[in-house]
């Protein structure tokens, strides 16, 4: 079940309460009780500067490491002790990352049917939505091409055809378009925000590009390991 925001205005997909996050046995605490929640459909922006712990905090979303204190919860469900964590990461969250994470060696279709394999769909299904996501994303033409061959925006694109492979209502998106020239990134990030807009899909994005954060519901800035909320970009 999920739970209703305090302020009543829908359900709470991703919360952070209280969360702390060290690394080599405490030298560093990047996250120092971050506190927030994020209502479905929502798109929000989270910013600040290198090194201050956005993708920390998004790998703790995703699953992909676990607070030292606190909680985060996707739909409810504290996903530190989830008993199928791997069915919630597979179905309900996708993940962009900061450099892309694709097989350079594989093809465009092979590294977005990787999930959908993770996920047990069956391959006409994945085949499906794959064409859905290469049509959206203008990528049709590039299918069997391998990563390598792939220019820098083409690259992005596929991280985020991949990331949407199994539906997800919820995208992580760690610097999208960090590594793009200024034009190209504008381009992705339109895509994305339609993509988002037309599946319904709650998106939490860390990014250093303001222009890109006033175009989301919300910026969260990150401050000494927590969370302000108090620049709106609304
Ligand atoms: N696995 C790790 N082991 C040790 N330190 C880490 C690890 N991951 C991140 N850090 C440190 O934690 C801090 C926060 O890193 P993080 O990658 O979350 O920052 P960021 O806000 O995403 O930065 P950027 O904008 O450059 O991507 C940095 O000082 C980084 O060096
Ligand atoms: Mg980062």
């Amino acid at each position: 079940m999920k739970t209703e925001s305090a302020n009543g205005n829908g359900n709470v997909v991703l919360r952070a309460d209280d969360v702390w996050k060290s690394y080599d046995d405490g030298a560093i605490t990047v996250l120092k009780g971050a506190d927030f929640e994020v209502t479905a459909g929502q798109t929000v922006a989270l910013c600040g500067p290198s090194g201050c712990g956005k993708s920390t905090l998004l790998h703790l979303f995703g699953g992909l490491d676990e607070p030292d204190r606190g909680r985060v919860s996707v739909n409810g469900t504290e996903i530190n002790r989830h008993s199928n964590l791997l069915r919630l990461l597979r179905h309900e969250v996708g993940f962009v990352f900061q450099l892309h994470n694709l097989i350079p060696d594989l093809t465009l279709e092979e590294n977005c049917l990787i999930p959908t394999v993770a996920a047990g769909t069956d391959q006409r299904s994945a085949q499906a939505r794959l064409r859905h996501l290469t049509d959206r994303t203008g990528l049709s033409h590039r299918r069997d091409q391998r990563i390598q061959k792939l220019s820098g925006g083409e690259r992005q694109r596929t991280a985020l055809c991949r990331a949407l492979m199994n539906k997800p209502k919820i995208l992580l998106a760690d610097e999208p378009t960090g590594s793009l020239d200024e034009q190209t990134s504008a381009t992705v990030f339109e895509l994305l925000l339609d993509i988002v807009a037309t599946e319904g899909v709650t998106l939490v994005m860390a990014t250093h590009d303001r222009g890109l954060a006033a175009r989301c519901d919300r910026l969260l800035e990150m401050h000494e390991g927590r969370i302000d909320e108090s620049v709106s970009v609304r």
